[in-house]
């Protein structure tokens, strides 16, 4: 086959046959008419023609192939200490149920469901129950607040949602029903039906008419078989961050999907069918969908669904507990998850206490790796630290270092190089290519590699507008970055109004939105402040009404509340700045970039278009008084 750079020549100059060949891994109930269709351009459709189902090839067929005692899924919950074994034949017969408790509530091909549930089997038996009946799921994390939960039940409408009494964080139960009924309270659709999984930490009160008992619903189920959908037809629609308040919904298909992430775990991953593979990441983000959920299972491996947190569940050693208990192989997490691990056992004396000698690769994405908590971890661990750069959109990774194919040089600070489909180029404003260590916006040529977004749920100009149109011809990534002369890419910050707490992807238009709706806000402006933990932190300054008299710290404390109510407790929001001016250009945009430059201590330059740049002092003097801007520069 060749190394690293045969291959993505090869998937560059001819992609019809490089994923047809990837294609020949995956069970197909009808061989698709064509591998790529390019007659709507831009928009791409993979494997046209084609019939699969995605759960088959998640499950049933390694049972056929006499693999049913292998075990797909070990659930781990530090939370309460917990640790169930699925085998692939198990979880075939849970999935098979529960698909028929769903066509028994009336769900069909093409209905969608919502899926709002903490991190236990259920949740993953659900999202391939609704693969297996070619219905489309729609998982919300559960980190986010009923006005996210209702703004994502008006766009995708679904027919039924599942959901849990509660789930468990440290030190204290999230009681998830009352999120789920305010949420559908505030939507316009309103759903047909709710299953609800009681867990005995904190039972529901269900609404009669409306909610049904999960294991009830699921007692009177008869098992269904797997339904072949198009290639073509979506499996999930999964919702992410923009730059308003209205989030997209990322569509997946269902072909494509699984030729690209079938390829991904042998050539990125390195893993082999049987082995215990480990994303610590949750169902909510499509880490979960593609490396929890579909990538390991379609591949044959054993997936671990871990409940708890890198720290404080006990302990700094809880990853290395996991990875010695169940044999993981390759762990993938977001380096904020290191940096916490870090912080708490800098020597790493909680690594001596496990057996890792099986743990081979290191694997972190969701934010930007610093070279640091690489370092560090690879260092203590002692096996290669891989970054890795992809986004909701792509489901997998646009750079990497294809350790199943060949090693590369690790270079701290960079994701690597193109993985097989993306052309990845950097672009100045005007459109033109930039030689490297120059910085401009990230783009890949079209088409994009199979199992990345075709478009956007129910919104074909939208996806036109927000990707394709900025560039003709190139998908515009929303982060910038540059090349070495190498080739290596380094991703170093985002060009819109996305920020990244925590490896949570939030939109400051949407935290804007909530803030402004105070009664007392005359207007505000939310940034991502640099956090050594959490990589950013929400930091928003707000302009109050005239006349407003009241207690300022009352003021923030409502604000904050607001935030953790409208747009969820993950969004990690305390830092307040009442200030009397934002600064703007004489055009009225305001100045976001300059603000996050000051308050990280970056050296700034004053702004051309600034309309009163004294504004800038107050500015400063707020935001060290919240312990930020220590050492601003102003260049020259
Ligand atoms: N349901 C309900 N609430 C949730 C939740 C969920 N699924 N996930 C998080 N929250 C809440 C937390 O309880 C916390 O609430 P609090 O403000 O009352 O304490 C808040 O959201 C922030 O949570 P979190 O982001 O987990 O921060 P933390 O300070 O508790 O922990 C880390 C810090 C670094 C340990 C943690 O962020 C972490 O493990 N990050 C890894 C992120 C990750 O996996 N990202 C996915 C991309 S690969
Ligand atoms: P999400 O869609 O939530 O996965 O977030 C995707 C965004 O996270 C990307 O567009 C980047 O801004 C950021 N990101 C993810 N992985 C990396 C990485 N390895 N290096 C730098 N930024 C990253």
């Amino acid at each position: 086959m060749g190394g690293y750079r045969a291959i993505y020549r090869r998937s560059l100059e001819d992609p019809e046959g490089f994923w047809a060949a990837a294609a020949e891994r995956i069970s197909w109930e009808r061989r698709w008419d064509r591998v790529l269709d390019a007659s709507r351009a831009p928009f791409y459709r993979w494997f046209v023609g084609g019939r699969l189902n995605s759960c088959y090839n998640a499950v049933d067929r390694h049972v056929e192939a006499g693999h049913g005692d292998r075990l797909a899924l070990v659930y781990d919950s530090a939370m309460t200490g917990e640790v169930r074994r699925l085998t692939y034949r198990e979880l075939r017969d849970e999935v098979a149920l529960f698909a028929g408790a769903l066509r028994r509530q009336g769900v069909g091909q093409g209905d969608r469901v919502i899926i709002y549930m903490p991190m236990v089997p259920e949740a993953v038996v659900a999202m391939l129950a609704c693969a297996r009946i070619g219905a489309i799921h729609s998982v919300v994390f559960g980190g986010f607040a009923a006005r996210e939960l209702a703004t994502r039940i008006d766009d995708a409408r679904p027919k039924l949602i599942l959901s849990a009494s509660c789930g468990l964080e440290p030190g204290k139960t999230v009681a998830y029903k009352p999120l789920l009924d305010e949420a559908i309270a505030i939507a316009r659709h309103k759903p047909e039906r709710c299953l609800i999984l009681q867990r005995p930490e904190l039972e529901a009160p269900l609404v009669p008419g409306r909610d049904r008992d999960w294991y009830e619903a699921r007692a009177e189920a008869e098992p269904v078989d797997c339904v072949p959908v198009a290639a073509t037809d979506p499996l999930y629609i999964l919702y992410t961050s923009g730059t308003t308040g209205q989030p997209k919904g990322i569509v997946r298909d269902n072909g494509g999907h699984a030729v690209a992430l079938f390829w991904t775990m042998k050539n990125i991953y390195g893993v082999e069918p049987g082995e215990a593979f480990w994303a610590a990441s949750d169902i909510g983000w499509v880490v979960g969908h593609s490396y929890i959920v579909y990538g390991p299972l379609f591949h044959g491996n054993t997936t671990i669904l871990y409940e708890g947190k890198p720290v404080g569940t006990p302990d700094p050693g809880a990853f290395w507990r996991v990875i010695a208990q169940h044999d993981v192989k390759a762990l993938f997490t977001a380096p904020t998850a290191f940096r916490a691990i870090k912080r708490e056992d800098p020597e790493g004396a909680h690594m001596r206490r496990y057996d890792l000698s099986g743990f081979r690769t290191l694997f972190l994405a969701g934010e930007r790796c610093d070279p640091d908590t690489l370092l560090w971890a690879q260092e203590k661990l002692g096996v290669p630290v891989i970054d890795h750069w992809w986004q909701t959109e792509t489901g997998w990774a646009i750079c990497a270092n294809p350790i199943g194919i060949e090693q590369l040089p690790i270079k701290p600070g960079s994701p690597s190089v193109p993985m097989p489909g993306y052309d990845v180029r950097v672009l100045d404003d005007a459109g033109r290519e930039l030689p490297p260590g120059e910085l401009g916006a990230i783009v890949v040529k079209l088409p994009l590699p199979p199992g990345t977004l075709p478009t956007l749920w129910n919104a074909d100009q939208r996806y036109k507008d927000a990707y394709l149109s900025r560039y003709p011809g190139f998908y515009l990534t929303g982060d910038a970055g540059y090349r070495d002369e190498d080739g290596y890419l380094y991703v170093m910050t985002r060009t819109d109004d996305v920020i990244n707490v925590a490896g949570h992807r939030l939109s400051t238009g949407a935290l804007e939105e909530v803030i402004a709706a105070h009664p007392d806000v005359a207007e505000c402006a939310v940034i991502g402040v640099a956090d050594e933990l959490k990589g950013e932190l929400p930091l928003a300054f707000v302009v109050l009404k005239a006349g407003v008299d009241r207690d300022r710290e009352a003021i923030k404390a409502e604000l904050v509340k607001r935030v953790r109510e409208g747009i969820g407790p993950v969004a990690a929001f305390r830092l307040v700045a009442i200030v009397a001016r934002l600064p703007k250009t004489r055009s009225g945009k305001i100045l976001r970039g300059t603000m996050k430059k000051i308050a990280d201590s970056r050296p700034w330059r004053m702004p051309a278009t600034i309309d009163d740049p004294a504004i800038l002092d107050e500015i400063t003097a707020a935001l060290k008084e919240l312990g930020y801007a220590r050492t601003p520069s102003l260049e020259a």
